[in-house]
């Protein structure tokens, strides 16, 4: 009870900071990077790549937001169906299956899912949600399933370093740090917790770290788990 009040409070401010981000043009409505597609298709690639994804596999993308991942690899003619609690996905060539569902209280069947991701997800999960998430992994996912959760440990590095690359001017930057830095949802997930969680539920897993090199992301993490 307690954490479907705390899903709906969260539910709320994510409505108000994407209204928020809209009216500053803070995130672009098709793009990771803002003007930046092709650090779309990079994510894309690191998806495919990590978890080795094939035509035709079954995958199962959690909190999908507008869909820019599920799009790109539905391209490749993979069987995707993007999971999210608030309906915002973006009408491109939306060949992959949108369901409305809380990833805390998954709509999906046991053992129904060899390849789940999650992108930049979980910090909208508290430590209390992300066990119960963890836990619906744990169910939904078949023996041997991998998951790919990937995240920003530290929010400060990563937002200043996309506020500096924001090609805006300087009250607007200013407005961003405001908002980005003290207004938006942000749970900080410890590496340590993450790998207490994994042994917990009965995963394996193994950290990637992301290309320094690219645009706003050098603080990103992967954790790719694979059910025991
Ligand atoms: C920062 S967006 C990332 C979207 C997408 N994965 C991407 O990388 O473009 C996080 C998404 O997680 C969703 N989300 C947050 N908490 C959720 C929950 N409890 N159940 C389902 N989706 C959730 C939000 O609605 C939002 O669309």
């Amino acid at each position: 009870m307690k954490e479907k009040i705390k899903v709906k409070v969260i539910k709320l401010i994510w409505l108000f900071s994407n209204k928020v981000s809209k009216k500053l043009k803070i995130s672009n409505n098709n793009s990771h990077g803002l003007d930046n597609t092709d650090y779309d298709q990079y994510i894309a690639k690191e998806v495919i790549d990590i978890l080795h994804l094939e035509p035709n596999q079954k995958i199962l993308d959690i909190g999908c937001g507008k869909g820019i991942i599920a799009d790109i690899l539905s391209e490749k003619y993979m069987k995707i169906v993007g999971i999210d609690f608030v309906n915002n996905i973006l009408n491109k060539s939306k060949k992959y299956n949108f369901i409305q569902s809380n990833c805390l209280n998954l709509c999906l069947k046991n053992n129904s899912y060899s390849t789940v991701f999650s992108y930049s997800m979980i910090h909208y999960l508290s430590k209390d949600m992300l066990k119960t998430f963890f836990n619906e992994l744990k169910r939904i996912v078949k023996p041997n399933g991998k998951v790919l959760l990937a995240e920003i440990p530290e929010k400060k590095k990563y937002f200043n370093k996309y506020i500096y690359a924001v090609k805006c001017n300087v009250l607007k930057k200013i407005l961003m740090y405001i908002y980005l830095n003290f207004f938006y949802q942000y749970f900080i997930h410890k590496k340590e917790d993450l790998i207490s969680l994994a042994n917990e539920f009965g995963f394996s897993f193994k950290f990637f770290k992301q290309d320094s090199n690219l645009p706003y992301s050098y603080a990103m993490y992967h954790i790719l788990l694979e059910k025991k």
